[in-house]
């Protein structure tokens, strides 16, 4: 693998492809910079940034390290905290800031910070101009601090446009990365494939590698169960996968198209949605994880399929077969077979996830419940969709997470809701069918009883809410 760093080409061999970022920074090349808190995405200790080169320049994501494979890097520039000074030894302005406004304790969270804010630097301030408010939370939302509290951390972030800057040269870094050989996919355990073609051979030819894109999820299998991969296949460059196309009566989302961008397809028709994306994770999560791999995980408690189900979305899956593209779509209350178990087949990869667009007459609801705003796993999320004509439901469909082995349908309260006037006696039986529709577990996030209560309230929310009642929402407290 090849990447950029502190000035010169890195190329290493022998990387294996469960090696992650941060076990490939931190224990081979002994830079101990970027720190480990959770080893799970949830804190941002572990942020480095890396340069994606493209026509337009150098694209800066913050990412978090501990559940990123290193080969993922491949062809791009990679920062860690020990990389920003200058040649002197002066401090980058991120790092000048947080010193002068007293924005740091401990040598964990600090880093991360740090990381954080050097890509919004990269992205604001170093394009001539300055972050807003908004622009300071969104990268810092990734990042936890347990002592310092978060005020200094943000007086920091206004701070750094004052501090001496340190030139970067984009241009060279990006000639340098666009100049590099392709990688060869049929020689290496972990491919990297540009193309949906050769995606799909790849994938022919090994059915038992893993399929990743972002790795936000995936990468827990390293870190949390301490298995290892022989081989991977990352979907993440593939040129076709990375797009949004809007039809005529659907938009499709690409299987490498990152949630952020997801989420703000979906919000340009359905704006309820973008406070909700919000809360899917933190902005490096956001930015590196996608859709499709929410979906082909299939975690009971991911946050993308209550909110797709009630939207009636589908997935197309494709393969190679006899020399040509194969596929089919498949609805997403048809895809769960299990616990964690899909409909797809072993040589096949979900490419596309296809969403109706909005009709007349419709109300969207989708409530998340977790124990924190930010960076947190739901302890019930709901989805509510349905067409009010004259007075009567129809069209009703209710997603759900975090009651059962698979995201569901919650198909005996939609029956009480179907084709009914709406009333309040009508939505009082659709709360008590709902309370009892379900057998979730107790665990640590909530008590089975829990959520069977707070299921039946966000049904109630709903009907609030359609009655023009603004109801105060944790997204809107600031
Ligand atoms: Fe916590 Fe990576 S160590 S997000
Ligand atoms: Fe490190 Fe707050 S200064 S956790």
């Amino acid at each position: 693998m090849r990447f950029w760093r502190n000035g010169q080409l890195v190329c290493l061999n022998n990387v294996t492809p469960g090696q992650t970022l941060l076990s490939l920074l931190r224990e081979t090349l002994r830079c101990s910079a970027t720190k480990e808190g959770c080893a799970a995405g949830d804190c941002g200790a572990c942020t480095v940034v890396v340069g994606r080169p493209s026509d337009e320049g150098l694209g800066f994501e913050a990412i978090n390290s501990c559940i990123r494979p290193a080969h993922a890097v491949d062809g791009l520039a990679l920062w860690t905290a020990s990389d920003l000074g200058g040649p002197n030894g002066e401090l980058h302005p991120v790092q000048m800031a947080l010193a002068q406004a007293h924005g740091s304790q401990c040598g964990f969270c600090t880093p991360g910070f740090v990381m954080s804010l050097f890509a919004l630097y990269q992205r604001t301030i170093a394009q001539g101009r300055s972050p807003s408010d908004e622009d300071i939370h969104e990268a810092l939302s990734g990042n936890l601090c347990r002592c310092t509290g978060y005020r200094p951390i943000v007086q920091a972030a206004h701070q750094m446009a004052l501090e001496p800057p340190i030139a970067t040269d984009v241009e060279a870094i990006r000639k340098a990365l666009l100049a590099l050989p392709k990688r060869d996919n049929a020689r290496s355990t972990y491919a990297l494939p540009t193309t949906l073609d050769e995606l799909l051979q790849l994938r022919s030819a090994r059915p038992h590698a893993k399929l990743i894109a972002g790795a936000t999820d995936a990468g827990l299998e390293l870190t949390q169960r301490l298995k290892n991969w022989d081989s991977v296949i990352d979907l993440s460059r593939v040129a076709e996968l990375k797009r949004v196309e809007s039809f005529v009566h659907h938009i499709a989302i690409g299987a490498a198209v990152p949630l952020q961008q997801a989420f703000d397809a979906l919000s340009a028709d359905r704006p309820q949605i973008h406070p909700f994306g919000h809360r899917f994770a933190g902005w490096p999560i956001r930015q590196s994880g996608t859709m499709g791999g929410n979906i082909a995980n299939g975690s009971p408690i991911g946050d993308s399929m209550p909110l797709l189900l009630a939207l009636g979305a589908s997935v197309v899956l494709m393969r190679w077969h006899e020399g040509v593209r194969a596929e089919r779509e498949v609805l997403l209350s048809d895809f769960y077979t299990g616990y964690r178990q899909t409909a797809m087949a072993s040589d096949e990869v979900l490419a596309f996830v296809q969403v109706p667009k909005p009709v007349s007459g419709e109300w969207l609801g989708i409530y998340k419940v977790a124990k924190r705003n930010e960076d947190d796993i739901s302890a019930v999320c709901l989805g509510l969709h349905l067409v009010s004509r004259q007075g009567h439901l129809i069209g009703v469909r209710i997603g759900v997470g975090g009651v059962a082995a698979t995201p569901v349908r919650a198909l005996k309260t939609e029956a009480v809701l179907e084709g009914q006037a709406d009333t309040p006696e009508v939505w009082a039986q659709a709360m008590q069918t709902l309370t009892q529709e379900f057998n979730p577990l107790s665990d640590l996030r909530a008590s089975a009883d829990y959520r069977r209560r707070v299921l039946a309230n966000l049904l109630e929310r709903a009907w609030i809410e359609r009655r023009g009642h603004h109801l105060v929402r944790l997204e809107d407290v600031q």
